[in-house]
Formats: structure tokens, C-alpha cells, sequence
């Protein structure tokens, strides 16, 4: 029988039964329902509702429940609803009566609202604590790399020479911003809404703030509609989540465009890469690829749950049960790209030879040529001209601009000496960007180690531990 079939004069169908069961994927809240339900019945044993004994003999249960959970010896009851109804279920089996008090003063919509919170809470420190490996490496990678030149594109053209660490912060750069919003989201999720009951508060004397602080939690909930309603934070992670999936995407695309015979900037490790059926000699990307498309059901889970909530009433509606599937397949999904990313960058070869020679070509000197002649008091405009028209030369005779001779130079303006040749290296380029935030190297040294720092930092927003964040 439903825990709610009092009013019910005829049995549910069978297909409705089906139809609003949430068992097969709310199964996976169970931690957090035990942990709510433990707190609840210690405070209502505070409060005078339970006696000692009761709360014994609940906390007892729920204790075994939990264990007998992670064991796999609980079988789930279809017809008990969700993860709640099955908990008290089994609760009520095991140690008769008594079990049925539990559920004083709460309602399931408290309940799963706290749930949901308790989750999203473990699973972003967990998730926050990969990509702090991630981008951890990627700082690793870069200090390798202050002194690899490359090509810089905009429009994948080739624009002017960075150093391949200065390409890998700029990634970094993304996720510390993505760890960030991360700590955000998670600093607005932590609040109780326990004691919001069904949307109208509880006429029992809760201590709120009592169960608040025994779970973790920074306060309350200030208002018991929005206690029960609110999904801001399931909206706000899966936001995060699908920039964060944007930024890998777009560093996935760099592997595979990088990986290819027409660049040959990195070749993948062979246990990161896979092989084709029928064409012998193919060694895939799959992996990049795979987290590229990825990002596309991260973005659908986004606009998923935005349109769940868009025209929800006040206060709880059984629209909201579909939250969990897009919540939890954003953090699985999030799991799995963060977690085979740092293996595949680290394992990757880095060819430098032809990161330079890319550098080489396409003129990437160019403006650092008409940068020369502002030196020289030319304005830029007329400098930029005047270049344009050298790069035009070497464009129809197949050479380089470090290749014309000071005389053709001096023919486009007499202001050439011999020093423009020292600066319009590669190496030359790159390191005269000498600024915060520029590519010359020992400014790439300096930005790794900022960013060291302030990982550091952010790490505590995810132990709990600092309460400032
Ligand atoms: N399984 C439900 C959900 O996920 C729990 C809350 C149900 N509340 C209710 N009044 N039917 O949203």
C-alpha cells in the first residue's frame, strides 16, 4: 500500500505507476536521504517529539539501511515512488511502527530539495578536485613549454609566435574561472531547506539552524515557498559545468587539429588515441572528439532544466522531479571528460621542431617589422603599409621576411639597419612581449606561478574548510 493511499478509493494504474516513478534514478540520492533523515531524528528527539528510544531505534535502522545499500542487498520497490518513500519503506519493514514518525514535520518536497543540495555539494568537491588536477598539470606542462615557440592564430591564420606555455595558461586561465564559479554555485547551495515542510513551514518546533549545522550547512533557507521551489542551484551548477565543458571542448579541438599530418604539433599517445576497421594506417583523436560532442548534452541538460522550471508555479510541482536526470548526467558526464583529459595532455609527445617551424612560416613577424619602423619614427599606419607591401613580395617569391636582403628593405624604406634581423626572430618576438600577461617567457614563469597560487587558494572553497568563500 502507498504511503499516502489514505484518500485513495481505487488502486493507482499500473502505467501511472510507471509513469511517476523516480526510483530507477533517484536511487543514487541515498546518501544524502540517510544523512538528511539521521539529522531530522536527532533533532526531533532534541525537540521532544521522539523519545531516546525512538531516535535509537530509527538511527539504528537507517544506519543498517545505509549499509545494506552499498552492500547491494536492498531491492527497490517500484511501487514506493522514489528514493524517499523506499527508504521509509524498508525503515518501516524492519523496525515496525516507530518508523512511520520519521517523516514528522517534513515533507518530501524538504526533503528532496535538501537531497539535491547535499549532492550537488560532495559531487562538486569532487569534481572541483579533478580539474584542480587538471589544470595543475597543465601548469606542469606549460613550465615545460616557456621556451617552445609556436604559432599564434586568430581566424586560424597564422598571426604572430607565442610560446606553447603561454597557449596551455591561457587554458588554465578558463578553468581557475571555472573553479571559481564553481565555489560560487557551491557557497549559494549551502543552505538548509529543511523545515520548509510542504511549502508552508511546520507547525513543530524545529530546530532548523540545529540540523543546518549538523549537515554542513552555512544557514537556512529564509523563506519556506523558495525553500521547496528553489532550483536556482541545480541551474547555476549545470551552467558552470557547461562552460567548463565549453573550455575543454575548445581545447579538445586543438588537440585534433594539432594532431593532424597538416600540423604534426602533438603526436597522442597510442593508448589515448584509437584505430579505424577498416583503414589500417588511422590512429583517432576519439577521445577530444568524444569530449567535444560531449559538451553538446552538457548544453542540452542546461536548456533542459531552464525549460522544466520556466513556468512553475509556486511552489512544488512534480515537473521538478525531472531535475535529477539532467543534474546527474552533467556530473557524470563532467567526471568523465575531466578525468581522461589530464592523461591524454600528459602523455601526449610535444613536437617542437614543427611547433617552430610553424612559427616560421606565415609571416608571423610581420608586425614586429612594422613595430621596427615606429621605432624608427614612421608612423604605424604608413609602417603597416609599407610591410604589407614586403609580405606581398614574399608571397609571390615564396620567401620569408627575414629572408629579403637589407637592400630590398631599404628600397621599401631607407630607415633598415642591420639590427632588424635580431628582432624579427622567432625567439625575438616572443620575448620582447615583456609584459603581465604577454608570451615572453619569463612572464609565462610568472602567470604559472600566480595561477599556482590562486588554485591554492580556491582549493579550500571545496573542503568546507573555509568558510569565507
Ligand atoms: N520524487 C519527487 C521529486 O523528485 C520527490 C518529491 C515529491 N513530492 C510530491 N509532493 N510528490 O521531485
Amino acid at each position: 500500500m502507498k504511503l499516502w493511499a489514505g484518500r485513495f478509493a481505487k488502486e493507482t494504474d499500473n502505467l501511472v505507476n510507471d509513469f511517476h516513478s523516480s526510483i530507477s534514478f533517484d536511487q543514487r540520492l541515498f546518501r544524502e536521504d540517510i544523512a538528511g533523515s539521521l539529522a531530522h531524528a536527532a533533532m526531533l528527539r532534541r525537540i521532544g517529539v521522539l523519545s531516546e528510544e525512538e531516535e535509537r531505534l530509527l538511527c539504528q535502522g537507517l544506519e543498517e539501511i545505509l549499509l545494506d545499500i552499498t552492500e547491494g542487498r536492498v531491492t527497490w520497490a517500484d511501487e514506493a515512488e522514489d528514493i524517499h518513500m523506499n527508504i521509509e519503506k524498508l525503515l518501516t519493514e524492519r523496525i515496525g511502527d516507530i518508523g512511520k514518525k520519521l517523516h514528522t514535520g517534513r515533507s518530501r518536497n524538504d526533503q528532496v530539495a535538501l537531497d539535491l543540495r547535499l549532492y550537488l555539494r560532495r559531487e562538486i568537491d569532487t569534481i572541483a578536485g579533478l580539474l584542480l588536477v587538471l589544470t595543475n598539470s597543465m601548469l606542469t606542462l606549460a613550465e615545460r613549454h616557456t621556451l617552445t615557440w609556436m604559432p599564434g592564430y586568430t581566424h586560424l591564420q597564422k598571426a604572430q609566435p607565442v610560446s606553447f606555455g603561454h597557449h596551455l595558461v591561457a587554458y588554465t586561465q578558463m578553468f581557475s574561472r571555472d573553479l571559481d564559479r564553481l565555489a560560487d554555485t557551491r557557497r549559494r547551495l549551502n543552505v538548509s531547506p529543511l523545515g520548509s515542510g510542504a511549502l508552508a513551514g511546520t507547525p513543530y518546533a524545529l530546530d532548523r539552524a540545529g540540523v543546518a549545522e549538523e549537515l554542513g550547512f552555512a544557514g537556512v533557507t529564509l523563506n519556506s515557498m523558495d525553500g521547496v521551489s528553489d532550483r536556482d542551484f541545480a541551474v547555476e551548477f549545470i551552467a558552470a559545468a557547461s562552460l567548463l565543458m565549453m573550455h575543454l571542448s575548445r581545447l579538445s579541438e586543438e588537440i585534433i587539429l594539432w594532431s593532424t599530418n597538416e600540423f604534426g604539433f602533438i603526436t597522442l599517445d597510442d593508448a589515448y588515441a584509437t584505430g579505424s576497421s577498416i583503414m589500417p594506417q588511422k590512429k583517432n583523436p576519439d577521445v577530444a572528439e568524444l569530449v567535444r560532442g560531449k559538451t553538446g548534452r552538457v548544453y542540452g541538460n542546461l536548456v533542459g532544466l531552464l525549460t522544466v522550471m520556466k513556468g512553475l508555479p509556486l511552489a512544488y510541482n512534480k515537473d521538478m522531479q525531472e531535475d535529477k536526470e539532467s543534474v546527474f548526467d552533467t556530473v557524470d558526464t563532467l567526471k568523465k571528460c575531466l578525468l581522461v583529459m589530464s592523461p591524454m595532455l600528459e602523455t601526449m609527445t610535444v613536437n617542437k621542431e614543427a611547433m617552430n617551424q610553424g612559427a616560421r612560416q606565415g609571416y608571423t613577424n610581420a608586425t614586429d617589422l612594422a613595430d621596427y619602423l615606429v621605432g624608427k619614427g614612421i608612423p604605424f599606419r604608413n609602417a603597416h603599409e609599407i610591410i604589407g607591401k614586403l609580405v606581398l613580395v614574399c608571397d609571390q617569391e615564396n620567401r620569408l621576411l627575414e629572408n629579403l636582403t637589407l637592400e630590398e628593405l631599404r628600397q621599401a624604406s631607407p630607415v633598415f639597419d642591420w639590427d632588424i634581423y635580431e628582432q624579427i626572430s622567432v625567439e625575438a618576438c616572443v620575448r620582447k612581449r615583456n609584459h603581465v600577461g604577454g608570451t615572453g617567457p619569463e612572464q609565462v614563469s610568472r602567470s604559472i606561478e600566480s595561477t599556482r597560487m590562486i588554485l591554492e587558494k580556491m582549493s579550500k572553497c571545496f573542503t568546507g574548510v573555509n568558510e569565507s568563500c
